[in-house]
């Protein structure tokens, strides 16, 4: 079977641990992009260097260039600031607007055919936003599952381990992983 790849953009909290559970759960070569030279780089080496004792197959790459995302079959975005004393919701959403905006832009021409998913808040603005900017079809973009989210109901087995209702279950159908 061939490995998915996926990008992780934003190599922040939460970015890194993306990009370490894809790596430990080895559901994907990453590639780590993040705007700050050397950071996402680092991280992906301490991802790398952990590969040995946590028996990690996949590739983890750092890098600050967005077209290294060409050819992922995942991305996720989760670029951008967090709220901070004394920034309205107003700010936050103006500052993340002008990050995820041009990212999901470049990510629509770079991996086309790519599922978005965006952890980046506020998350229902910055979803609709990456829609539009990217240009991909609806089913293909979506929130990072919150915590208040109703469970997932597991519905029939489609596959070994992969059952109709999981969040990359489409992702693996579309590229024909489903098992
Ligand atoms: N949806 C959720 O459930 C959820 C949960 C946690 C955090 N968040 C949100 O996710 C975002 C990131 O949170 P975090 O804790 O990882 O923040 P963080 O500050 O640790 O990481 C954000 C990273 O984004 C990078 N970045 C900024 N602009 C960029 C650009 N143009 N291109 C590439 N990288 C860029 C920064 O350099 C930084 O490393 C925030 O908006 C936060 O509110 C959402």
């Amino acid at each position: 079977m061939t490995i998915p790849r996926a990008t992780v953009i934003g190599a922040g909290q939460v970015g890194a641990t993306a990009a370490h559970l894809l790596a430990l759960k080895g559901l994907a070569h990453v590639t780590l992009i993040d705007v700050v030279e050397g950071l996402a780089q680092g991280k992906a080496l301490d991802i790398s260097q952990s590969a040995p004792v946590e028996g990690i197959r996949v590739s983890v790459t750092g890098t600050t260039n967005l077209d290294a995302a060409a050819g992922s079959q995942l991305v996720i975005i989760t670029a951008g600031l967090a709220r901070k004393p004394g920034m309205s919701r107003d700010d936050l959403l103006a500052a993340n607007a002008n990050i995820v905006g041009p990212i999901a832009e470049r990510i629509g021409r770079v991996a086309p055919n790519a599922i978005l998913i965006i952890v980046t808040n506020p998350l229902d603005v910055m979803v609709a936003l990456a829609l539009q900017r990217s240009g991909f079809p609806r089913h293909r973009v979506m929130p990072a599952p919150r915590r208040t989210d109703p469970p997932l109901d597991p519905g029939p087995a489609t596959g070994p381990g992969l059952r109709q209702n999981e969040p990359d279950a489409g992702w693996r159908k579309e590229e024909g992983h489903d098992g």
